[in-house]
């Protein structure tokens, strides 16, 4: 084991998901597309709509949504860092409309990260890094997306997979030896459009199925090697949630069983930096999850790639 691996207690968790649902038959309306071609290709089922929503607010009601599950002080928290593509302007950063809206007018420091699909894993890094300094004391990392946004409708290549939501996580630093967490993040830098946003995301689809494929799988064989733990010590894998059939194909290449493997995907599309703290907030609602391991893998533009192995 490397000796510094941060020590982190993860306090709580949360979700936001707009109400309004764009189906597959909406879709089926607007380009050349069909129910069962998306069905069967990617697994998404529905995706949801932010209206008249910004990204702060869907990630404030994520933060709200953790900060409420546990009755935790808010007060705590001088740490944000928002993952996201879709912030809300330039300047100033969408953590720091969180903060306002949230009401943390003490010292807090706060900034965005864009790691694309893996920025929450990227931020759950850098927070944990942060805290342990111990000049931090809580840490408030949120993912949050309003890619409905940069979709071009005319495109079903894009159009049929993402839609919008804000998940979030609160953590503090931990001087037990149970709480150690690990971390792989990695990025490979593209100069060849494989997958952009310029005004609309735009992408080569069959690459960035093949990318992630292979980024996955060594993610995780890497972060369990580091950890030394076995797949079998892992009470879930949270993967990002991108197609159904990514997540099947490292399935079997690592041989983890697909029950072990939790999926929302058919409900959400892919909300990029959203996806995993989404899912974590999911697994959270679960009543029993306090000191079980879990396995988060992502990947995404960049490109970028990660995983990190908690303990609840
Ligand atoms: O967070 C990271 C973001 N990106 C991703 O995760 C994307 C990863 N890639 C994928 O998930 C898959 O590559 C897609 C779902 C995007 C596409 O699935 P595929 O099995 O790789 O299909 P394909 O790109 O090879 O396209 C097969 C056919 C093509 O038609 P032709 O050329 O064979 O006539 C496409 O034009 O399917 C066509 N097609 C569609 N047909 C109906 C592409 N999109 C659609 C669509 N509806 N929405």
């Amino acid at each position: 084991m490397k000796q510094n691996q941060p020590k982190i207690k993860v306090i709580s968790s949360g979700k936001y998901i707009p109400e309004t649902l764009i189906t597959n038959e909406d879709l089926e309306k607007l380009v050349e597309t069909s129910n069962e071609w998306i069905m069967t290709r990617t697994g998404i089922q529905t995706r949801h709509k932010a209206v008249n929503e910004l990204t702060s607010d869907m990630a404030y009601k994520a933060a709200l949504n953790a900060i409420e599950r546990v009755n935790y002080d808010k007060n705590k928290i001088d740490l944000i860092i928002m993952a996201t593509i879709t912030g809300d302007q330039m300047t100033p950063s969408t953590s720091n409309f969180v903060q306002a809206k949230l009401g943390l007018e003490h010292h807090v420091m706060s900034f965005d990260i864009n790691a694309a699909c893996t920025g929450f894993v990227y931020g759950l890094e850098v927070a944990s890094a942060l805290l342990q300094t111990k000049r931090f004391r809580s840490a408030l990392i949120i993912g949050g997306e309003t890619l409905t946004k940069i979709i071009d409708y005319t495109d079903r290549n894009t159009c049929v997979l993402f839609g919008d939501g804000a998940g979030a996580m609160i953590i503090e630093p931990s001087d037990d030896p149970h709480d150690t967490a690990y971390f792989f993040n990695a990025a490979k830098g593209d100069l060849n459009d494989t997958l952009t946003v310029k005004k609309f995301i735009q992408m080569d689809g069959k690459k960035v199925y093949q990318f992630a494929v292979g980024a996955m799988e060594g993610a995780i064989v890497k972060i369990l090697n580091e950890s030394h733990l076995k797949i079998e010590d892992i009470d879930m894998v949270i993967p990002h949630q991108a197609n159904e059939r990514i997540i099947q194909s490292v399935s079997k290449s690592t041989g983890i069983p697909i029950e072990k493997f939790m999926l929302n995907l058919s409900e959400y599309g892919n909300t990029s930096a959203a996806s995993i703290p989404i899912t974590i907030s999911e697994y959270f609602d679960r009543k029993d999850v306090k000191g079980k391991k879990i396995l988060l893998v992502g990947f995404g533009g960049g490109f970028t790639w990660g995983s990190s192995i908690l303990q609840l």
